[in-house]
């Protein structure tokens, strides 16, 4: 039951993160919520970290190398984290350590993307 319950968890934050606004760049939100939906689990209730997580957020980093894609996926993260009740943002910004990746950005409530490089 508790795997039922995570799972219908999951797919309400994931539609909450979808309806964000589009903004125009070469990788989308969606796809941006699709690679780091793994990491909410982590950002909320901590323990292991998904390994799909750490995939997900390589990719987004393989895929996202310019400014503007940085600035339209720091955007999208901003703002569907902010959806995201009881989310911990001291925990978000350890998983690129833990997967032994990087953010182009710390993610805090009041990030400014527009100064994301
Ligand atoms: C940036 O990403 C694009 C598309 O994913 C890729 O074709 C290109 O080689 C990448 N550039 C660098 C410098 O990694
Ligand atoms: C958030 O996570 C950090 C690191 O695990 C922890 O020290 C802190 O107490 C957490 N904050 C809340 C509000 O749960």
């Amino acid at each position: 039951m508790a795997r039922c319950a995570t799972a219908v968890l999951v797919a309400v934050v994931v539609a909450m993160l979808v309806a964000t606004p589009h903004i125009n760049a070469t990788i989308s939100c969606e796809q941006v919520v699709i690679w780091l939906t793994p990491c909410i689990s982590y950002g909320i209730f901590g323990g292991k970290v998904a390994p799909e997580c750490c995939s997900g957020m390589k990719a987004l980093n393989a895929a996202a190398n310019t400014t503007a894609d940085h600035r339209s996926q720091c955007q999208c993260v901003k703002e569907g984290a902010a959806r995201i009740p009881g989310l911990n943002y001291t925990k978000v910004n350890e998983l690129p350590d833990i997967c032994g990746t990087h953010c182009p950005y710390r993610l805090t409530t009041d990030l400014d993307c527009s100064k994301v490089n």
